[in-house]
């Protein structure tokens, strides 16, 4: 019990310095009351190489002589949770309100382009190229673009291989039937889909005026992380990046510091998306 209590132990003042150290590399706010979450995630690092414990981390963070460190103390202290289909409502909206009106608006170019900006291991942005695909836009120009911080998540996105656990999550199996096949264990997206979509690493507190314009953006599940200044400026970024008209869908339970600058709020049943002025 003494060792486990010494490998976790975190002195106050690398405490600090740790919260200080996620929040410069990546934004992200963690509260005074997150112990918990610093040893449960940063203990495999400490164990892996080999350092003691994680007052004996800060200390090697210190000096930053060991950058894959830094980033992998970065990457363990973000949340990648993501899954098919998550919040159904809002792919109900984009196929019954938002497809019929760009197939309309983009009949000359036949071109549509969209981001899932924080794409962590790629289900949003592969959920929504089913769901053109479904939609019968496989004669368009489509072109996904699905972003994160994190060079982790979006090399296992460009894989397309997700395990039973995770296709189990959110997927309808006609569409795991159609849409996957089989790949030792797990199961791997068809060319078809996998070509609709490409994955880059992208800081979202950097700017992103290069990047559009596209049809609709989601941002959905990392705004919670960050200070109100951070999501302002996001905000302020993606809406820059965005079709006059282009839809911004955030994650079920989110609202965003600053929205009401850029866009209006439209509900569509119990969905809220928020069209770029
Ligand atoms: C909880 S996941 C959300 C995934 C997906 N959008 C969803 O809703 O299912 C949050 C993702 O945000 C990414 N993230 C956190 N801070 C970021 C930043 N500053 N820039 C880009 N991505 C960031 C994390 O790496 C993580 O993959």
């Amino acid at each position: 019990m003494g060792s486990q209590t010494l490998v976790t132990e975190i002195l106050p003042e690398n405490y600090r310095f740790l919260q200080a150290h996620i929040y410069s590399q990546v934004g992200i706010v963690l509260e005074d009351n997150k112990h918990y979450l610093f040893e449960s995630r940063l203990a495999p690092i400490v164990k892996q190489f080999s350092l003691g414990s994680i007052n004996a981390l800060c200390d090697v963070l210190h000096t930053r002589r060991n950058p894959e460190i830094g980033q992998q103390v970065v990457e363990a202290m973000t949340t990648n949770e993501t899954y098919f289909f998550r919040d159904p409502g809002q792919y109900e909206a984009i196929k019954t309100v938002l497809l019929p009106r760009l197939r309309e608006e983009r009949q000359a170019t036949r071109t549509l382009r969209f981001w899932s900006a924080a794409s962590s291991t790629g289900q949003e942005a592969y959920s929504l190229a089913i769901q053109l695909l479904e939609a019968g836009l496989q004669d368009w120009n489509i072109q996904i673009l699905g972003t994160d911080f994190s060079s982790k998540v979006v090399e296992r996105a460009r894989t397309a291989l997700y395990q039973q656990i995770e296709v189990n999550r959110g997927l309808p199996v006609t569409l795991l039937i159609k849409y996957f096949r089989r790949a030792g264990m797990e199961w791997q997206l068809t060319d078809a889909v996998r070509k609709m979509a490409s994955f880059d690493t992208i800081d979202l507190r950097k700017s992103m005026r290069t990047l559009g314009p596209f049809d609709l953006v989601f941002c959905r599940n990392v705004m919670i992380y960050f200070d109100n200044e951070t999501k302002r400026n996001i905000m302020k970024e993606l809406h820059s990046t965005m079709f006059r008209g282009g839809w911004l869908l955030l994650g079920g339970a989110e609202t965003a510091f600053g929205l009401e600058e850029w866009f209006d709020r439209k509900a569509i049943g119990n969905v809220t998306v928020y069209v770029a002025r």
